[in-house]
This record gives structure tokens, C-alpha cells and sequence, in this order.
């Protein structure tokens, strides 16, 4: 219990590093060397960026209109290097460990109440899906917030892939379990694999995004690569990373955050600036790779197209 208190979420944004105070590359890569971190890893010393990715020919694909932001995207270069991704360490300069993910072969199994259930390579997914890139903000549950560049495709045309039978009500993803590779998955207190879940409704609706790439090319690994989900109107948290099974159930999956502290996580995490989290207020949010703070907006502003979804659901814990 003490364990699971010291280890849950205890950083709200406000708190946490600026992000002008980020290692540059060449203290992380003599830091890992100094520690023996990239001994054994096959990384050498090779800049992290420098693997190519074999779908990298698919991109940049062309910008869905629709999608219009109200502020500047953030800089590839902030965006890439402060990001949450426990599986590679509990801090925000994860990106040159998470390196080591290998995502060639990588599978997505779709399985569960439906008619198609299949394993389908990464290659086959991305050669069958209409690949665009949408602007997004994107709001984290500490209170700081970026607007990127996704590529990739509706989730709704995931659902299709699989044809889902009638008890189908939820969709629950998973992120790979291999702790030789991810270091953070060694650690037992947190219950691997990452899981998240949306209803089939959620799932369907025009916003949410299966992102395969970003800033016009494929994912980098820190940012999940090379398949994880969108969902800009959700704080980030729901945005699992490096899928590799959507199971479709009639049970409420119960996601990596909520089973760590039910009291501060739950399964709808709709963004509500007039609720806050249980130790700091989701009234505003700092804008990454600037001095900036701004209002934080219902559904991160999105409200038009999802409020809908939650029309019914009144005795729900929708805001967090
Ligand atoms: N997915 C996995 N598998 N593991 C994680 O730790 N962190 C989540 C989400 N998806 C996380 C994850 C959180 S808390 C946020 S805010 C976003 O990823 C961060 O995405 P970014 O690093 O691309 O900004």
C-alpha cells in the first residue's frame, strides 16, 4: 500500500522540471555510457534518431483539413525529448532508452467479441488504412499541454477490421510486455502491461486516431511507435503507446492508471477544467517549450464533436 502511494503519480505539471532544464543529447549519451546503460543494448554510440523505419516511405501523407489547432504545434525537438512512457523509466527523458523498443516484427492482434478476429502485421495494417495527419492539442493529466502533428488513421476504421459482434461495448488495448528491453516493466509494483480502454462508442467517434506517425514521418519510438492511440479530447494518459492487442468486450476494462489509484484515475478522464485532480487544480495548463499558461478548455475544446457521447451517462465519474 505504501509502496503503491510513493510509487503512483505524485508530480502535478506545475512541479514538475521545466523543459528548458532537459539533458541535450551528448550529457544523456555520456551519462549512459558512464553508466554502463547502453553496454549489451546493441545502441553503441549511433545517434538515437538514426534507425530508419521501414514504413518511413509512407510519409508525410497529406493534412485532413478539418483538424484546426487554436495555438502553435510544439517544436519536434520539445515534443520528442519529454515524454511519459513508464515502460522506459518514471521521468520525463525516457527517449534514449526507449531506443532499444524494436518494432520490426510487430503485430496487432484484434480479437474478442467479433467477427474478424486476426494477428495482422504492422506493414499490412499501415498498406490497408488511409493514412492523413491531423493537428491535435493534446492535454496531459499534470497540467501541460503540446499540439502536435499525428499521422495515421481513424480508429473507427480499426473497428471496421475487425466487425464487431453485438455484446461488443468496450475496446481494450494493450502495450507489449517485454521488461529485457523496457527496464520500467522490472518494476513488479506497477501492473504490466500498460492497458487502456474506450467504449465502442468513444472508439467510433471522427476524433479517435490509431497515430502511426508524427511530424510527417514515423512514430519515434519515445512517442510510441509504431502504432499507438489519439485521444485529444481525454487527458494523455488515455493515449496508449506501442499497441499490440484491441480486444472487444462487453466489460469495462480497467486501465494501468485506475487499477494504480482508483481514487485519482478512472475510466473516462474526459478533460474538465472545473474538476480538478484530487491534489492540484485542471484549471490551466503550461504550454511545452514555452512560458506560456492558458485556460484549459471542456473536453480540451473538442466539446462540439464529443459532448454527445456523454449525453446519458449523468451518474458517471466522466471528468476523471
Ligand atoms: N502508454 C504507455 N504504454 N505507457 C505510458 O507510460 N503514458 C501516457 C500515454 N501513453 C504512457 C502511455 C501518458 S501519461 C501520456 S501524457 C502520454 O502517453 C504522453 O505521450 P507523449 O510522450 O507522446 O507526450
Amino acid at each position: 500500500m505504501n509502496i503503491l502511494k510513493k510509487r503512483s503519480w505524485e508530480l502535478p505539471g506545475r512541479d514538475a522540471t521545466p523543459e528548458h532544464v532537459f539533458l541535450n543529447r551528448r550529457q544523456i549519451l555520456a551519462g549512459m555510457i558512464g553508466g554502463g546503460v547502453l553496454a549489451g543494448s546493441g545502441l553503441g554510440v549511433r545517434p538515437a534518431f538514426a534507425e530508419e523505419d521501414p514504413s518511413a516511405g509512407l510519409y508525410p501523407v497529406s493534412r485532413n483539413p478539418a483538424f484546426k489547432l487554436d495555438r502553435e504545434l510544439t517544436a519536434e525537438d520539445i515534443a520528442s525529448k519529454y515524454n511519459n512512457f513508464y515502460e522506459f523509466g518514471s521521468h520525463k527523458q525516457i527517449w534514449p532508452a526507449a531506443q532499444k523498443l524494436q518494432i520490426r516484427p510487430w503485430t496487432v492482434t484484434l480479437d474478442g467479441l467479433v467477427d474478424n478476429p486476426q494477428i495482422v502485421d504492422i506493414d499490412t495494417l499501415l498498406s490497408k488504412m488511409p493514412l492523413e495527419e491531423r493537428l491535435y492539442r493534446h492535454r496531459c493529466v499534470e497540467a501541460w499541454s503540446m499540439a502536435v502533428p499525428w499521422s495515421g488513421f481513424p480508429l473507427a476504421e480499426l473497428v471496421k477490421l475487425a466487425g464487431p459482434q453485438s455484446g461488443a461495448k468496450y475496446l481494450r488495448f494493450e502495450t507489449f510486455l517485454e521488461p529485457s528491453v523496457a527496464n520500467g516493466q522490472k518494476q513488479s509494483w506497477y501492473p504490466w502491461p500498460y492497458v487502456e480502454g474506450l467504449t465502442l462508442d468513444e472508439a467510433t467517434n471522427e476524433l479517435a486516431f490509431m497515430a502511426t506517425g508524427v511530424y510527417g514521418k514515423p512514430l519515434a519510438k519515445q512517442f510510441g511507435a509504431p502504432i499507438r492511440l489519439v485521444t485529444p479530447w481525454k487527458y494523455g494518459f488515455k493515449c496508449i503507446k506501442s499497441v499490440v492487442r484491441v480486444s472487444f468486450t462487453d466489460q469495462r476494462p480497467v486501465s494501468f492508471w485506475e487499477e494504480i489509484q482508483p481514487k485519482e484515475y478512472g475510466f473516462w478522464a474526459n478533460v474538465n477544467p472545473e474538476v480538478p485532480h484530487r491534489r492540484w487544480s485542471q484549471a490551466s495548463e503550461k504550454i511545452l517549450g514555452t512560458d506560456e499558461r492558458r485556460d484549459t478548455l471542456l473536453y480540451n475544446g473538442y466539446q462540439e464533436q464529443v459532448a454527445g457521447l456523454y449525453k446519458d451517462l449523468g451518474g458517471e465519474n466522466l471528468f476523471m
